[in-house]
């Protein structure tokens, strides 16, 4: 298979040695979670639209008009609720389904460990966990990124990735286009000519994405930095399991030990809406300074930026802020990538940005980034 071939293959139903059984109580209580979501995002496309316009007298409301007009309507509230709900009971299924079985997850991980590795991992004993880490749990996930048990855990890897498979279905992804196949298509479309030797996935939590780049392109070394120490355990297990080779650290994306210009390509995906906005400059500068000549740095990223998002939409993707331990989320959407880009030494000229409708599901992906000259 070709690298783009391997990438299709590899998708949020890819099924590894670390995967867990999902039983017949798991199934039911995650169909039911799904369906519920997935009510709940037509309800918000739908229902709370026709409440913003009614209540606010505008066909398109404005997102101050449409927080005026829904905060105090029973539609919302009752919304809010059931959001919430389901995305606890989202978690306490995952949680229940992977607790049972972590002496099977604890025995697979052996099994791999066991083996020659293809790729490697550096956990730092003193690893500095930025302030913003330990204070949320962000979209609620249980004991946050940064938990770690004990020296062999990985169930904050584990969730991750459940947690986000879980996610996908209920906004219809799934076997679809992920967010690695996005921003390769991406950069394969702009920059033809780029052929990475090293590549660099920042916040490359439980890996899924980072093994899609090294998937698509085989010739090159891939790394991946993130700051939880069992989400990078069970990165580094899961891409071995699969035979990928990643090579990852645990490191603060804005600040890394790679010397200057060592990689051809840089990306994040849905790392920059997690992080405080001087952490996000911050990022910008190293990602400026990890570049090479000709190098490509991409970041992929919710569209919350987006101009012409309805008023309505825009106030409801505040609800994360508010009730996800999401605590960026809003300024995130009321920053600017590209501003950011500029400030970190990237040429004007030499930033896109742009969003892109995922080829087979309702997304739309946000892109951003440089080529450095
Ligand atoms: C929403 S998750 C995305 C994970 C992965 N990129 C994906 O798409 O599946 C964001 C990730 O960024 C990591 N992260 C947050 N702040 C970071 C920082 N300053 N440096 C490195 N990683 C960070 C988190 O630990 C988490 O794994």
């Amino acid at each position: 298979m070709t690298g783009q071939e391997n990438l299709k293959a590899s998708n949020r139903s890819t099924v590894h040695a670390l995967s867990p059984q999902q039983g017949s109580t798991d199934r039911g209580r995650q169909n039911f979670i799904f369906h519920v979501k997935r009510q709940l995002g037509g309800m918000a496309s739908t229902g709370l639209q026709q409440v913003a316009r009614n209540r606010s007298g505008s066909d398109s409301p404005t997102r101050e008009q449409s927080s005026e007009a829904l905060l105090d309507s029973p539609a919302f509230a009752a919304w809010t609720a059931l959001s919430k709900g389901a995305q606890r009971q989202m978690w306490r299924s995952l949680d229940d389904m992977i607790e049972r079985q972590h002496e099977a997850l604890d025995a697979s991980a052996e099994a791999i460990a066991a083996k020659p590795s293809i790729g490697s991992l550096e956990l730092a004993a003193d690893f500095q966990i930025p302030e913003y880490l330990q204070q949320h749990a962000f979209h609620g996930q249980p004991g946050g990124y940064i938990n770690s048990r004990d020296a062999s855990d990985l169930r904050a890897g584990a969730l991750q990735e459940a947690g986000g498979t879980l996610y996908s279905r209920g906004i219809g992804s799934g076997k679809k286009d992920s967010k690695a196949a996005a921003v390769v298509r991406f950069v394969n479309e702009r920059f033809p000519q780029l052929d990475p030797k090293r590549v660099l996935d920042l916040g490359c939590g439980y890996g899924g994405q980072t093994c899609g780049y090294a998937q698509a392109f085989p010739e090159a070394e891939t790394c991946g930095v993130d700051v939880g120490e069992a989400l990078l355990r069970y990165a580094h297990l899961r891409a071995e399991s699969l035979r990928v080779p990643l090579h990852l650290r645990q490191e603060d994306a804005a600040r890394t030990s790679y010397p200057d210009g060592h990689f051809d390509l840089i990306v994040s995906n849905i790392l920059l809406h997690e992080v405080p906005t001087a952490k996000m400059q911050d990022i910008m500068r190293e990602c400026y300074r990890l570049a090479a000549p000709g190098g490509v740095v991409i970041h992929q990223d919710v569209p919350t930026q987006k101009a012409d998002m309805p008023g309505y939409r825009k106030f409801l993707a505040m609800w994360q802020t508010d009730h996800n331990d999401e605590p960026f989320w809003e300024n995130f959407a009321d920053s600017s990538v590209p501003d950011a880009l500029v400030s970190a030494g990237s040429d004007r000229q030499a930033v896109f940005e742009e969003y892109v409708g995922q080829i087979d599901g309702p997304l739309t992906w946000y892109f951003v980034g440089a080529q450095k000259p």
